[in-house]
């Protein structure tokens, strides 16, 4: 979603203020804008696009201050445009917000009846007018704030400026996340820690109603009731150096190499190599759980979703799963001795955290599979979860996503042995076949070059279809996301055994298919339904390791992963998919790291 920075600095803050949108343009960047304050008056500059569009309007018209904020797109009310950008302002308000308004409509009628005039088509500008109209009765900033908090529904993280308030940022959070960085005589507001993280690494984690008010040396917290409050004021590690791209053209072809640490770091978190245990967090007795239930949004889900065929065919517990939108909606009867596990990337993704709310309600217990450990649903599930992947800037999940997958798996066989349904050799084998992963994710990143070699061909596709079966099938899931969120080529993924009940009307000589296939216990039922597709002239790349190639179907073509047992081969496997559908980008020259209509934190419904 959006990303916000808010600055009371010593020194102007026209080039923080940019520095900082820069490493926020993954959360949204569509358009983008600043405001400053100076001798009482606040300024701001606004433009449609990337960062660089905002850069080349403050080169010709820079703006001056010690004061202010910054905001990064991603469109929800109103078309991406220099009027929609934020800051928005009304009267003696300009603000910055990340999330949703949902009583707008309502609340404009009301202002416009008063004689107030709109500018955008935004849910946003309604709140510059809230507190204006507030000021203007004669409230003071942070009254004006909390009576205008007090009328809005729905999802906000704000950071507002006032004219005639030259060291002065009111803040908001409800629904998005909001930080505060406490500075060497300077203070911040960000969307994250990565906003914040260059200038400071002490930050304080606003909670779910808060608002705050920050000068250039302290921050005045409130929670929702108006009461002062205090909120622990956390030392963060430097993630500056984590978000460089190095030699790589960009964040996910790093990402991609990325994987073979992320996944031993956490890894190494679950299993212990000395003891050949599982380990699954204090607090998360498996033995006393009956059930599983998975929530999760985009590759998030997928991950979860390959972690059913382990909890299940490992620990014997049954694991319903489900996407984030759909599951409270469904109002799903919550049975007692049932676990609700989360996985997300950011721990901020909207959907995925009111299912986590959602079932804390229910009584049940949760937990959350995040990467970001200071995030939302890490702080509110009652059992952390932790993947070790660090900071992913690429939209398109990749190091995230197989670190997901190795928590879980590596939680299956702690589930497994907490249920008595492995022995202790058994935990030992499987901890051991998982702790390889990591070389064969390395082993798997050797095939870029015939991967790479595949890309001009399948560029030109319109539609390119993934199967597979058991585990794999999920896996077909995630590719055809990977490929159709960053080259923009229509893809689906299939179960291969759903090949003949509708998808194989699809298939023609345009039509590449993708065949996940190692050589597993369903190796020859892939090979059949290859078959099939090869008879009405689909052309086919086949990935399977050296023993599948040699009863591989004659005429596809054949990438060759390392060879691995089943409980590795979703992770190795990912490699190859990941890197076809960053070549084929590639080769199409899309934006990689930034696909369009995307954003890497979805914050709102
Ligand atoms: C796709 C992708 C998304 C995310 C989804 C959930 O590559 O990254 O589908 O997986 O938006 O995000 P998190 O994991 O942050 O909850």
């Amino acid at each position: 979603m959006c990303g916000i920075i808010g600055i009371v600095g010593r020194a102007p803050v026209q080039e923080r203020l940019i520095e900082t949108l820069r490493r926020l343009e993954y959360r949204g960047y569509d358009s983008a804008g600043v405001a400053m304050v100076a001798d009482g008056r606040v300024d701001r500059r606004r433009a449609r696009g990337k960062i660089r569009a905002l850069e080349d309007v403050l080169r010709d018209q820079p703006l001056d201050g010690l004061t202010g904020v910054g905001h990064t797109r991603w469109a929800t009310h109103g078309a991406p445009s220099e009027t929609n950008a934020h800051p928005q302002r009304a009267g003696r308000v300009t603000l910055v917000h990340n999330g949703i308004i949902e009583n707008f409509a309502e609340l404009k009628a009301e202002l416009a009846a008063e004689g107030r005039t709109f500018e955008s088509e935004t849910d946003t500008e309604v709140i510059p007018h809230l507190i204006d109209r507030a000021l203007a009765q004669g409230l003071a900033p942070l009254d004006a704030l909390k009576s205008t908090l007090d009328r809005l529904r729905g999802a906000f993280a704000l950071a507002v400026l006032i004219d005639g308030e030259d060291e002065l940022i009111l803040g908001a959070r409800r629904g998005s996340p909001l930080v505060v960085g406490y500075g060497d005589g300077e203070m911040y507001l960000g969307s994250d820690a990565l906003a914040v993280g260059p200038m400071t690494n002490r930050i304080a984690y606003l909670d779910e109603g808060d608002y705050v008010a920050i000068d250039r040396t302290t921050a005045r917290i409130f929670d929702a009731e108006g009461r002062p409050v205090t909120r622990q004021i956390r030392i963060i590690p430097p993630a500056a150096a984590l978000v460089e791209k190095g030699n790589y053209r960009h964040f996910m072809e790093k990402e991609i190499h990325d994987q073979p640490g992320a996944c031993q770091h956490t890894l190494s978190a679950y299993l212990d190599p000395v003891s050949g245990r599982a380990r699954a967090p204090d607090g998360l007795d498996f033995s006393r759980v009956d059930r599983i239930q998975i929530v999760a949004c985009g590759t998030a889900y997928y991950a979860g979703l390959i972690s059913r065929y382990l909890f299940e065919s490992l620990a014997r517990i049954p694991v319903d799963i489900d996407v984030a939108s759909e599951f409270r909606y469904r109002a799903p009867p919550v049975r007692e001795g049932t676990l609700c596990i989360v996985v997300s990337q950011s721990g901020e993704t909207a959907d995925t955290l009111a299912a986590l709310r959602w079932c804390r309600e229910q009584g049940l217990s949760t937990a959350a599979v995040v990467n970001v450990h200071t995030s939302t649903m890490a702080r509110e599930a009652d059992i952390l979860l932790p993947t070790h992947a660090g900071p992913e800037i690429g939209v398109a999940s990749t190091k995230a996503f197989t670190s997901q997958v190795a928590a879980l798996s590596a939680l299956a066989v702690a589930a497994a042995s907490a249920k008595g349904r492995i022995d202790a050799a058994e935990e030992a084998r499987l901890t051991r076949l998982l702790l390889e992963a990591p070389r064969l994710i390395s082993a798997a990143l050797a095939l870029e070059e015939p991967i790479r070699a595949l890309a001009p061909e399948l560029a030109k596709a319109r539609d390119v279809l993934y199967f597979g079966r058991g585990v794999m099938s999920a896996l077909a899931l995630e590719g055809a996301l990977k490929l159709k969120e960053i080259s923009y080529i229509h893809a689906e993924g299939y179960p291969a055994g759903e090949l003949k009940h509708g998808p194989i009307a699809l298939i023609d000589e345009a039509t590449p298919v993708i065949v996940l296939a190692p050589s597993d216990a369903l190796f020859e039922k892939t090979v059949s339904n290859t078959a099939e597709v090869m008879a009405r002239g689909g052309p086919v790349i086949f990935i399977t390791d050296e023993e599948g190639a040699r009863r591989a179907p004659a005429g596809v073509r054949l990438i060759v992963a390392p060879g691995c047992d089943d409980i590795v081969a979703p992770l190795v496997y990912a490699v190859p998919i990941q890197m076809l559908a960053y070549y084929v980008a590639v080769q199409k020259g899309a934006d990689v790291d930034q696909p369009r209509n995307l954003a890497k934190s979805v914050t709102v419904e």
